[in-house]
């Protein structure tokens, strides 16, 4: 077939004084006047359980947005048959009406559900207007509709043949379900996580993160609306380890599909190690886990582009981007104009509570998130190794706050230059100019993690040195840009060592690992 070619979603403004903006706020002031009751749901089936728990504004922590059920022992249990059921008639229905659900979907999210997707993303997640509307709008349609392009080209990957002969590829789905696991930072990850799998004809036990779940539940709500047959994905809000002993572990668990720590990640491949035997088939594990990003300046950069960078690239969504710029080595001789921007730049930064729209950051995740945060923070208030120079402060009496901040040292093997933070803070280490070499071992070696990173240069022999050296330290690589916001066809995205299996979310390499061919030669 030929699909109708992909275009990335254009984005809103919303400056003062548009009819978006207007569209927005109505919308924004309709959800946080609502409490949403949000069900299990098996089978196309809305199920209210005993455990509810609460959905709060992480910006004014006592607002209740909306109440979920939990799925238990038995919804879990409920949920991998009610996938398993839908199986065949998922994997047998044709391959252009599977994909125009997902591209009906992404036509309702651009078009008269984006308010509503936006404002559950800005409202339960805390992200500002633009920061939603680069997620829930546009990223999620884009990954909606260039994943159907992508599985469109994997099904035309064809062997050759030889006369009287026609050997062709069957791209199955896999023997048995999709466990997607999804994260709170983006709602587009959300999106994408269980429906890449679901595309490619597999059916999916879906559990997002209980932080992002209004937005990740009409998400849900768009698929069902745009023809998504029952039973194909199931969304089971639950306890990580209910879903490990139950889901994870089922012999039919054929593959799995996670944004989220490197930690979690981890304990998973161990569990589906410890349990390979049990399996029908060996799962595919794809995750995309933490992130140290860098920020690596050459004497020869623009220190005006590298203040900018950092700005962005650390604050941009309180930091909480798993490409979020986190460590910086600046070269000495540039030092003092980039400390003055920086300064200067953070200082103009407002936080609070997203609904007011000059506000740059809206507060960090929930309590834990907070805390986790606040103790790196005071833990480089009390090193001599560390000076903060910018911001320091937090405040949870409201929402759960936390000024940008920005922390200069000289130890470049800090615990704040080495450890993810998931916050909005920055570490800085400023190198001498002929140091050059070592420092570049630093910014390969000091993390775990190969997510992304950045090198700022004018001079091409600096760059070409700079591209090689690191070439092993970042999945997403930038020259002259900020770490984050990587588009969908222009930017696969993913990372190696600590940070994912690097298998490029929004990309045909990203829906190969959702397939189990079978090649047929038929004689003629
Ligand atoms: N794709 C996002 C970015 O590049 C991170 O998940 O910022």
């Amino acid at each position: 077939f030929k699909i109708p070619s992909p275009k990335n979603e254009p984005g809103n403004t919303y400056a003062p004084g548009t009819k978006e903006r207007a569209s927005l706020k109505a919308e924004l002031e309709r959800q946080s006047n609502t409490v949403v009751e949000i069900p299990v749901i098996i089978n196309g089936q809305n199920i209210t359980t005993d455990k509810v728990k609460q959905v709060v504004m992480p910006h004014n922590h006592q607002h209740v947005l909306a109440n979920y059920s939990e799925a238990g022992e038995k919804e879990l249990r409920d949920a991998v048959e009610a996938a398993m059921a839908a199986k065949e008639s998922w994997a047998n229905m044709p391959w252009e009406h599977r994909a125009a659900i997902f591209l009906k979907a992404a036509d309702l999210i651009s078009g008269p559900y984006r308010d509503l997707i936006n404002s559950a993303t800005m409202l339960g997640q805390s992200k500002t207007a633009i920061q939603a509307e680069i997620d829930a709008a546009q990223e999620l349609a884009d990954f909606l509709r260039f994943g159907v392009d992508y599985a469109n080209q994997v099904y035309q990957i064809q062997p050759d043949s030889m006369k009287n002969v026609w050997n062709r590829t069957d791209y199955r789905p896999l023997d048995g379900f999709v466990l997607a696991i999804s994260p709170f930072n983006f709602t587009a990850i959300g999106g994408n996580l269980p429906s890449a799998p679901a595309m490619m004809g597999n059916v999916v036990v879906w559990k997002p993160a209980s932080t992002a779940i209004l937005a990740n539940y009409y998400f849900m709500r768009i698929l069902e609306e745009a023809g998504l047959p029952k039973g194909v994905i199931n969304f089971v809000p639950s306890r990580g380890s209910q879903v490990s002993d139950i889901v994870l572990t089922d012999p039919r668990m054929s593959g799995f599909h996670f944004t989220g720590s490197t930690a979690t990640f981890q304990t998973i491949w161990k569990t589906v190690g410890e349990n390979i035997a049990n399996y029908k088939s060996y799962p595919r594990l794809v995750g995309e886990t933490g992130g140290k990003d860098f920020v690596f300046a050459h004497e020869s950069a623009q220190a005006d582009k590298v203040v900018a960078a950092l700005v962005r690239g650390a604050f941009e969504y309180q930091g909480q981007k798993c490409s979020a710029a986190s460590r910086a080595y600046i070269p000495a001789s540039l030092w003092e104009t980039v400390k003055d921007g920086v300064v200067e730049e953070v200082a103009k930064i407002k936080v609070g509570d997203v609904r007011d729209f000059r506000n740059f950051m809206g507060a960090v995740i929930d309590k834990p998130a907070f805390d986790s945060i606040a103790n790196y923070i005071d833990y480089a208030k009390e090193s001599e190794e560390a000076e903060i120079i910018a911001g320091g402060t937090y405040d949870d009496s409201v929402g759960y706050f936390i000024q940008p901040t920005i922390i200069v040292t000289t130890n470049p093997n800090f615990k704040t230059m080495t450890e993810e933070i998931f916050g909005p803070v920055l570490t800085i280490y400023v190198y001498e100019n002929d140091n050059l070499e070592d420092t570049l071992d630093l910014v390969d070696t000091a993390s775990m993690y190969a997510l992304t990173g950045s090198i700022f240069a004018q001079d091409r022999q600096a760059i070409v040195h700079l591209e090689n050296r690191l070439s092993g330290a970042a999945g997403n690589f930038y020259i002259n840009d900020k770490p984050t916001g990587a588009m969908i066809n222009q930017q696969p995205f993913g990372g190696s060592r600590g940070s994912g299996t690097n298998d490029k979310a929004g990309s045909v390499f990203n829906m190969i690992r959702w397939t189990t061919p079978r090649v047929i030669k038929e004689n003629f």
